[in-house]
C-alpha cells in the first residue's frame, strides 16, 4: 500500500512572521490579564456573593434558632432565585466601584475591607431580625454603612454603595413582626427608611473636624428617619400609637449607631487606610513626639516643613483638594532628616557644608537616605499610611541635579556618569495632595536662593519648576489636570511672594542705642530669647533690612531646588 505522505504546506516568511507576532500578542495579553488585579477582584466578588447567600439563605424561624438551635436553609428554587438577585446587585456594585473608585480594584486589602464591612453588617441585620421588634436595627446597619463609606471615601461613592447595601439588607430583614410587609422581601417602608438614613448621613457628614460633628449629624439623621417612618406609617393607615412606636424605634437605631461609630473610628481608619480630619488635626499638634523631635534635632527642616504646610494648604484649597491633609503631610515629609540634620542646607546654620568632604556619589547616598529613613521613622512612630505617602513621594524620581553635575565635572573622560544613579528611587506622587507637596517643596527651597523676591520673579520660578516636573513625568501617576496645575502655580506664587515680602529699611541714626543691661539693643527679646532687632525675626513694628540687601549664607543655584544638600 502506497503511503500517502501529507505534503507540508509551505508558508511564506512574511506569513510566518505575522503568525508569530499574533501568537506573541496573544501571549502578552494573557500574561497581562493574569497579572492584572481583575482575577483577584473576581475571586473576592465570588466569595462575597457566597457569603451573602449564606446569610440571606438562612430560613430559620426564631423558635427554631434560639430554642431548638436549628439552622436550616431555604429550598433550592428559592436559593437559586436569591443567588440570581444577589449576583445582579453585587455585579452592579462591582461595576460602580470600577467606574468611580478603580483604586479599590487595584488594592485587594481595600476590596476585602469593603466586602467584610458588608458581610458583617448583613449578618448583624439578619441575626437581629430574628429577635421580635429588632428588625429596626437594619436602619442602624444602613447608617453604619453610610457613615463608614463617607469617612473612608467620599459622599458620592458612599451614597451609591450604601444604596446597594440597602437593596441587600432588604432581604436580610424578617418583616413578619417588625413591619407589616410580606416575608421574605421587606416592605417598602424599611427600604425607604433605610434610604432616608443613608441620604441624611452621607449628605451631612462630609468632613469630621470636631468630636461633636458625629453627634450633630446623628441628631439630624434621627429627625429625618423619624419623619420618614412616621409619614409612611400614616400612609399605611396605622394607628398613631403604632406608627409613633415604629418611627421611635427606627430613629433610636439611627441615633445609637451614629454615636457608637465614634468609638470605632480608629478601626475604620485602619481598615481603609485613611485618616479623618480629626486624626489629622491630632497629628498637626506641635506636641506630637515626632514633630517635637524634628523641632529639636533639625530646627531648619522643621521651619521649612511649617512653611510648606502653609503654602501647600492654600494651593490644595485652590483646586478643591484636601488642604488639611496637605498641611499635615508637609509637617512630616522630611522627618528622615532627623538622622543626619547637618547634611541638609537648612540645618547648616551658616557652617561649612559637610558635602565638601564627600564625593558626589556619597552625598547622593546621604540625601536619598532621608526618604528611606523617613519611611522607617514613620513606621516606628505609627504614622498613618495616608501621611507616609508624602514622605515616600515628595521627591518622586527627580534628579539630584547639583550632585549629578558635580559628578560629571569630577569624572574622567573614560568614566560615564549615569543620570539614573542620581535620581530619587520614587515612587511618583499618586494623589493630587502628594503632587502639591512635591511642587511646594521644590519651589520653597528654590525661592530661598532668590536674591530678589518680586512677585514676577517668584511667579517665573514657580512656573519653571512646575513645567520641569511636568516634563520629567513626575505627575504621570496622579490625576492632576493642567488647569489645576496652573491654579496651584498661582497660589504658590502668591503665598511665596507674601512670605518673602520686603521691609522698609531702618533710617540710620547717629545716636547710640540704649542698652538695658542684657546687652540687647532695644530690650525686645522674644520668648525664645532671641533679640528681635535683627533683620530676620522682626515684627510689624520693626522694619527690616530689605530682602534684596540680605546676605544669604545658604545661597544655592536654582537648579538645586530639590537636592537640599
Ligand atoms: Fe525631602
Ligand atoms: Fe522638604
Amino acid at each position: 500500500m502506497a503511503v500517502i505522505k501529507k505534503k507540508k504546506k509551505k508558508v511564506s516568511a512574511r506569513r510566518q512572521q505575522v503568525r508569530d507576532s499574533i501568537a506573541t500578542e496573544r501571549f502578552t495579553k494573557m500574561a497581562a490579564a493574569i497579572n492584572s488585579p481583575y482575577p483577584i477582584a473576581i475571586l473576592i466578588l465570588l466569595i462575597f456573593i457566597s457569603g451573602v447567600l449564606l446569610i440571606l439563605g438562612l430560613d430559620t424561624g426564631r423558635n427554631d434558632f434560639y430554642v431548638n438551635g436549628l439552622i436550616t436553609f431555604k429550598l433550592w428554587p428559592q436559593l437559586l432565585s436569591l443567588a440570581a438577585v444577589v449576583t445582579l446587585i453585587s455585579g452592579g456594585a462591582a461595576l460602580y466601584i470600577h467606574h468611580y473608585q478603580p483604586r479599590i480594584i487595584h488594592k485587594p486589602t481595600r476590596m476585602i475591607a469593603l466586602a467584610t464591612l458588608y458581610l458583617l453588617l448583613l449578618l448583624i441585620t439578619r441575626v437581629f431580625s430574628l429577635f421580635p421588634d429588632w428588625g429596626y436595627f437594619a436602619i442602624g446597619t444602613a447608617s453604619a454603612c453610610a457613615i463608614s463609606l463617607t469617612i473612608a471615601y467620599n459622599q458620592r461613592f458612599a451614597i451609591g454603595m450604601s444604596l446597594f447595601y440597602v437593596l441587600l439588607a432588604c432581604f436580610a430583614v424578617d418583616t413578619k413582626d417588625a413591619f407589616e410587609g410580606p416575608d421574605p422581601i421587606a416592605s417598602v417602608e424599611i427600604m425607604l427608611t433605610m434610604t432616608a438614613a443613608v441620604m441624611a448621613y452621607c449628605y451631612s457628614l462630609g468632613e469630621i473636624r470636631t468630636r461633636s460633628k458625629l453627634i450633630e449629624v446623628s441628631i439630624f439623621a434621627t429627625i429625618i428617619v423619624f419623619i420618614t417612618s412616621a409619614a409612611l406609617g400614616i400612609l399605611q393607615g396605622l394607628e398613631w400609637k403604632d406608627y409613633c412606636l415604629h418611627a421611635g424605634f427606627a430613629a433610636l437605631a439611627t441615633f445609637v449607631v451614629g454615636i457608637f461609630i465614634q468609638a470605632f473610628l480608629p478601626i475604620i481608619e485602619q481598615a481603609f487606610g485613611i485618616a479623618t480630619s480629626m486624626t489629622l488635626l491630632d497629628y498637626s499638634d506641635a506636641n506630637q513626639p515626632l514633630l517635637k523631635k524634628l523641632a529639636m534635632d533639625a530646627p531648619g527642616t522643621f521651619s521649612h516643613s511649617l512653611l510648606i504646610g502653609s503654602i501647600a494648604e492654600n494651593a490644595a484649597e485652590a483646586i478643591g483638594a484636601n488642604g488639611l491633609l496637605c498641611r499635615v503631610g508637609a509637617y512630616y515629609h522630611d522627618i528622615g532628616k532627623i538622622n543626619k540634620p547637618p547634611y541638609f542646607v537648612e540645618n547648616q546654620m551658616g557652617s561649612a557644608s559637610r558635602h565638601e568632604q564627600l564625593s558626589p556619589a556619597m552625598s547622593q547616598l546621604v540625601i536619598v537616605g532621608h526618604v528611606k529613613d523617613g519611611v522607617e521613622i514613620a513606621k516606628e512612630y505609627g504614622l498613618p499610611a495616608v501621611l507616609r505617602q508624602f514622605i515616600e513621594t515628595h521627591h518622586g524620581t527627580t534628579l539630584m541635579e547639583y550632585f549629578y553635575h558635580e559628578a560629571k565635572k569630577k569624572a574622567d573622560d573614560k568614566q560615564t556618569v549615569s543620570e539614573s544613579e542620581f535620581r530619587y528611587p520614587g515612587p511618583k506622587p499618586k494623589s493630587k495632595e502628594a503632587a502639591i507637596i512635591m511642587l511646594s517643596d521644590a519651589v520653597e527651597s528654590a525661592a530661598r536662593s532668590l536674591a530678589d523676591h518680586t512677585p514676577a520673579k517668584v511667579e517665573t520660578l514657580v512656573h519653571t519648576i512646575a513645567m520641569k516636573r511636568l516634563q520629567d513625568g513626575q505627575f504621570d501617576e496622579c490625576d492632576l489636570t493642567l488647569r489645576e496645575l496652573s491654579r496651584i502655580e498661582m497660589s504658590l506664587s502668591k503665598s511665596l511672594a507674601a512670605h518673602h515680602h520686603g521691609r522698609i529699611a531702618y533710617p540710620k541714626s547717629d545716636a547710640k542705642p540704649k542698652t538695658n543691661g542684657n546687652g540687647t539693643s532695644n530690650g525686645n527679646i522674644n520668648k525664645n530669647g532671641n533679640n528681635n532687632s535683627t533683620g530676620n525675626g522682626g515684627t510689624d513694628n520693626e522694619p527690616q533690612q530689605p530682602v534684596s540687601e540680605k546676605k544669604d549664607s545658604t545661597f544655592q543655584p536654582i537648579q538645586q531646588e530639590n537636592t537640599n544638600p
